[in-house]
Order: C-alpha cells, then structure tokens, then sequence
C-alpha cells in the first residue's frame, strides 16, 4: 500500500483549488437512479469512493461514462434492473446504502448486504429503516442482508430521532416519486442535504423546506435525467485553511463556500486567524499567535465531525489547554494515538480529548485509521520537526482528490511512495 512521507517546516504560499464534495457527489449519485435515463455530473473529484459508488451503479446495470479530461460522469440508467449489487461495495463503502432508496422508489424492492460498522463506529441504519417503514415498506433482515419492499409508497410524516445525514438523504430519495406528502421533521441541515434536495428539484421533484430541520416532499409521477455541477467541499477547504494555521503561513483556497464553511471559520478566528473572503475565494491567514480553545461536534450548523481530528492536530501545537468533544461518532479518536507517537500532549477522557499545546511535534512513523484521521496526520507532519511517514494511505484517497499534489502546489514538501 502507498505511503507519504513528509518534510515538516515549510512555510506554505499561493492557492489551491477545492474539488466538489464526496458527500455531496455521492448521494447525488445514488440519486440518479431514480429515472431511467442520461444524467451528468460536472467537475465530479476524482476519488476512490467515487468510483466505488460508480461501481455499485455498473453492477446493477447503468452505464457510465468518466470523462477524465472534461472531469464529467455521463450516467445512463436505462438499463437498471433490481437483480442485486456487488456485495463488496457496499462493505467497501457505508455509503453504498444511498442506493437503497432510489432502488425501493424505482422498483418497489430492492436487497442489498447489511452495511457493517467502520473504524469510527457502529454506524447502524434503524433511522434509514424507521422512514422506508413509514412510508409504507416492509423490511427483512436475514443471513446478513436487508431487504426493503413496498408495493406502494405513501407520503407520510417521519421524525428522526437524531438528524442523521445518509437517513435525511435516504428517505428523501425515497419519498420524492411516493404518492402524496412526506414530511421529515429533525432532518439533517447540512449543505450537501440541500444539494442533493436541489438536484432531485431539478429532475422534477417537489422539496421544500431545504436547509432547515423540517423537508417537505410532494410526490411527483417521475424525474427526468439532467446536467449537475456539485457544491464545492467545505471539509477540503477546512483542512486547506488548517493547513496554512499549521504552518504560520498565508494562502489563497478558491472553491469555498462562506456560509458553508461558517461553523469552521468561526473557532479557527476565535483561534486568531484570519480570513478576507472574495467571491468563492478565501485568503486565510495563519501568522498569528493562535490561542487554545474548547470544540464540541455537532450536526450542521454545529462544528462538523469530520474537521475534528485536523482541529486536534492543530490544537496539539498551539499553547494552552484545549478540550475537543466529540458527540457524532463514539469511536472517531483513533489518530490520537498516531499524534502521541509525534510527541502531541493528548489525553482522552471518554467522549473528550484534552490536548495540551507543544512547541513543536516530532515526524514519527504513523498509520492512517480512517480518512479524516489521515488528513490530520498529513497535517501535523506538515509542522513536525523531521520527516514523516504515514501509512495506509488508501484512507485518504478515498475522500480527498490529489492531495500531495495540491499541497505540493502551496510549497509542502509531500512525496507518494507506490509500493
Ligand atoms: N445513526 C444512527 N442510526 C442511523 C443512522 C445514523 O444511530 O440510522 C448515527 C450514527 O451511528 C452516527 C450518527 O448517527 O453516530 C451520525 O451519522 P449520520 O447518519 O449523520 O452519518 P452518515 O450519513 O453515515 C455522513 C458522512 C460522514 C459524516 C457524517 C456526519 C457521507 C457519505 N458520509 O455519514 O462523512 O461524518 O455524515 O456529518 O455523507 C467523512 O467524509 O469522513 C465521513 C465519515
């Protein structure tokens, strides 16, 4: 497997393109399977999980295109059939279960291998479940699969128990071709929410409500294929922005989203960081003597989970106590041991981390757990005294689109081994 090694110490310059989001991408994806026809994605990132959730099409029979040079995804669903789906995507990637709605909704059934649990949690699917029942559909669990079946769906009115994203985003995909209205009340909020909703909008859905906690659908009798282009990734950005913090540097990212990234932008100025937005560009200012600070994950506007672990890389070199909770995943502390191993001054306290501020971390040899626990060790290694060498990389390509050639860009000294 690939590995990175990294030389610490460089003072990063210049600017750096986001990519559209993978979570957006992803569902987006899934979605278009709700019309047997031609949809494109523009400027889709070119990332593992990407293709593995273009892979979970092609098995059940959609033909997809990848322009590389035009970055466009041409995807015909046509030839869709409810005949199953390679079992091993959807181990590879929990979010291969976004299919699970647009195939109920097309073909009134659909089974798929249970969705197991990942590095940073159980991650159950009762919430996605509880909203296809209420609509009308039968559910059977057996010998590791789960089969969802309604001869029809109704419209009808869900509370989540908990603002779930991949269960808002399920639910709403089935629900948008169902007779009649579905209500989703304590819906996730976030921004790759409202750009799935404007999508299936754009196929001929009827939502409204979307970016609040409350998603109302009118059924329709069917959606057309279209030509989307995704909204920019705020997770991408906020770990470009961590970047420059890291480094005590300056740099321009383009492709950001000032509303999206709000919840980001506001610690990291609380932190003493600074930020001129223009446009969809954002000069980001990392010079100043930062202060510690306490974060607590939450669901969107809160601070996202998944800017936790490059927060905590961040934190562990700036002086003075500060307290990170995490409320999202219960098992999402993983890169805390690998930031130990670069001298990082962390202690975990159940569902906190209470980092003490170092000088300066040392490179050590560590192992990527998970994406974002990757993307803080490329970041803490960018700071570290020496070199770097981080591990299972494969984790990182699955959510973020050539990162060592983006950093390499911005001054980084950033080197891929193949192995
Ligand atoms: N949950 C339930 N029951 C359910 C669904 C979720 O208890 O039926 C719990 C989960 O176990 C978790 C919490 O609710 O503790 C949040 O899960 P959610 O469903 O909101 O997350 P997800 O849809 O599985 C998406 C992103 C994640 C991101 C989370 C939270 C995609 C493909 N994935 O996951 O992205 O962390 O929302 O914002 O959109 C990442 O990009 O690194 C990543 C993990």
């Amino acid at each position: 497997m690939d590995k990175f090694i990294i030389k610490g110490g460089n003072t990063l310059r210049g600017e750096v393109n986001i990519d559209a989001a993978k979570n957006a991408v992803l569902p987006i994806i899934a979605a278009t399977i709700l019309c047997a026809g031609k949809s494109t994605i523009k400027n889709y990132p070119m990332l593992l999980d990407v293709y593995v959730i273009i892979d979970a099409l092609r098995s059940l029979g959609a033909k997809i295109d990848i322009n590389r040079i035009n970055r466009e995804l041409i995807i015909d669903t046509s030839d869709i059939t409810d005949s199953g789906v390679n079992s091993d995507l959807v181990r590879k990637m929990r979010g291969s279960f976004l299919i699970m709605g647009p195939m109920i909704s097309r073909f009134g059934r659909f089974k798929i291998s249970f969705p197991g649990g990942c590095n940073i949690g159980t991650r159950p699917i009762d919430l996605h479940l509880k909203g296809f029942k209420a609509l009308g559909a039968d559910i059977n669990l057996e010998h590791g699969y789960v089969e969802v079946s309604a001869k029809k769906l109704t419209g009808a009115k869900i509370y989540l128990d908990f603002p779930s994203v991949g269960a808002t985003e399920n639910i709403m995909m089935a629900a948008v071709l169902a007779s009649g209205e579905t209500i989703i009340e304590n819906a996730a909020e976030e921004p790759e929410i409202g750009d799935l909703a404007n999508f299936l909008n754009k196929m001929g859905a009827r939502i409204t409500g979307i970016g609040t906690d409350t998603l109302k659908i009118n059924g329709v009798k069917a959606l057309r294929g279209i030509s989307y282009g995704p909204i920019y990734d705020r997770i991408e950005a906020g770990t470009f922005m961590i970047a420059a913090a890291i480094t005590k540097s300056r740099i321009k990212i383009n492709g950001v989203n000032k509303e999206h990234i709000k919840p980001v932008v506001a610690k990291l100025t609380e932190m003493g960081i600074d930020f001129k937005f223009k446009g969809q560009g954002v000069l980001v200012d990392g010079r100043n003597e930062l202060q510690s600070i306490d974060i607590k994950t939450m669901p969107y506007p809160g601070f996202p989970t998944d800017m936790q672990s490059q927060m905590m890389s961040l934190l562990s070199c700036v002086h003075g106590t500060s307290v990170i909770t995490e409320t999202i995943f219960e098992n999402r502390f993983m890169h805390v041991v690998e930031l130990k191993r670069m001298g990082a001054n962390i202690k975990i306290d159940g569902r906190s981390a209470v980092i003490e501020g170092i000088n300066k971390l040392n490179g050590a040899e560590v192992k990527a757990t998970d994406l974002r626990a990757g993307a803080a060790l490329i970041l803490a290694a960018l700071e570290a005294e020496g070199e770097t060498e981080i591990f299972d990389i494969h984790h990182v390509d699955r959510g973020y689109v050539e990162i060592e050639n983006k950093l390499k860009g911005i001054g980084a000294q950033i080197k891929r081994i193949k192995s």
